[in-house]
């Protein structure tokens, strides 16, 4: 789902956008700093974000705290059967933060569909060309 987001996001019909395409281990404070958007992905565990998520959300929440203009976002979820305890736990988080949502979240329920693809490569799109055209 992450790299058909990158791919929309890297369409050759949007220029001047750039992309870090980063696991969430390897995002830092900086990262979110650096961004204009967010496109956040987890897996659903145990009705919730995966660890590595929420660690990253965990290092980054003080350092970033004060300094992060409202940061446009949009997630998206792979589930065996639900999803929604990721999001609404990702919703809960962005408050504080604050991430200020600008897509519905995309969630993938049991095998990745092509359509599932799609719509992922169409969410990483939209918020590239909305980037480009000063809309977040
Ligand atoms: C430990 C564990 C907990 C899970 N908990 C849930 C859950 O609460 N709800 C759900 O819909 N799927 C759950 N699943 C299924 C995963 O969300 C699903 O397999 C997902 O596609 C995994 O994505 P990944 O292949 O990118 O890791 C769980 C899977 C594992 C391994």
């Amino acid at each position: 789902m992450a790299e058909a987001i990158a791919q929309g996001a890297r369409d050759e019909d949007v220029a001047g956008v750039e992309l870090r395409f980063l696991h969430a281990g390897d995002a830092g404070p900086d990262d979110l700093l650096w961004a204009d958007a967010l496109l956040i992905g987890s897996p659903e565990n145990f009705g919730y974000l995966s660890g590595m998520v929420k660690d990253f959300l965990d290092r980054t929440f003080y350092e970033v705290e004060g300094k992060l203009s409202p940061l446009p976002y949009a997630a998206f979820i792979s589930a065996g059967n639900d999803g929604t305890g990721a999001i609404r736990a990702l919703e809960r988080i962005a408050n504080g933060y604050p991430f200020v949502k600008v897509q519905d979240p995309l969630i993938s329920r049991g095998e990745i569909t092509q359509e599932d693809l799609d719509a992922c490569r169409e969410l990483g799109l939209t918020l590239a060309a909305g980037l480009e055209v000063g809309l977040y």
